[in-house]
């Protein structure tokens, strides 16, 4: 299993019997990602919510790879219009494919698709958890502020072993908040994102990890540089 940080919220996981996961590529206008959007492969793209930063290039990147493209009801209805192969779902489901299974979970944050004229379509924003082949939970929970839910459902609930949650503040958790999360998500790997894109999101992941080396002997913060993997 790989994890690959394409900088800001996108991913791209390579589970264990290596199908691509992309999770809200943004590519092309990500001042952090160090790739082109014609090197992106996936065969399947899970979308937190309708903002430019997550939506991304997920529809150029469906349209050339053929990736079936998870997102919430709202976002799956207007994805159909347009002839794309999608799963619409919402939280608390699962679902399985291949044999990866994908739960949908709540976050705190708006999801109006803010790249096109009507606003006010795009639904919840969510964040979701990939268990992979092996049985590895991975969280992405999208943008968020702290909440409840992340001690008393997904960890509770899904125990998910790898969290990658945001940190840059402003629109999200800032490394406080953040670290209170890693706190109460209570993972093994912990790993900060959504931050140092822009200006406005600028952090130092560093004060992240001494916060959470504070508060939790047993989250380790692995701190990815755009394009660097986290291997398992
Ligand atoms: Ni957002
Ligand atoms: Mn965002």
């Amino acid at each position: 299993m790989e994890i690959i940080w394409l900088g800001h919220s996108a991913f791209e996981i390579i589970s264990d019997e290596n199908l691509k996961i992309l999770i809200d590529p943004f590519i092309s206008n990500n001042p952090a990602c160090p790739f082109k959007v014609e090197e992106i492969d996936a065969d399947i793209i899970c979308v937190t919510h309708g903002h430019s930063d997550h939506f991304g290039d997920t529809m150029e990147i469906a349209n050339r790879t053929g990736a079936v493209v998870i997102g919430n009801h709202e976002h799956s209805l207007y994805l159909a219009k347009q002839g794309f192969e999608t799963i619409g779902m919402n939280i608390g489901g699962t679902i399985k494919i291949h044999n990866i299974k994908i739960t949908m979970v709540n976050s705190n944050h708006s999801s109006d698709m803010d790249f096109i004229e009507e606003m006010g379509v795009g639904g919840s924003a969510c964040g979701f958890i990939i268990q992979l082949e092996s049985g590895t939970k991975i969280y992405h929970s999208g943008d968020t502020g702290v909440f409840g839910d992340m001690k008393d459902v997904i960890r509770d609930i899904y125990k998910p072993q790898i969290a990658l949650i945001p940190i840059g503040d402003r629109y999200t958790m800032g490394p406080r908040e953040a670290s209170i999360a890693a706190q109460w998500l209570d993972p093994d790997i912990v790993i900060p994102m959504h931050y140092n894109t822009f200006p406005v999101i600028e952090q130092d992941p560093e004060e992240f990890a001494d916060r959470v080396e504070s508060i939790t002997k047993k989250t380790k913060v692995v701190i990815l540089e755009p394009g660097q993997i986290y291997k398992e």
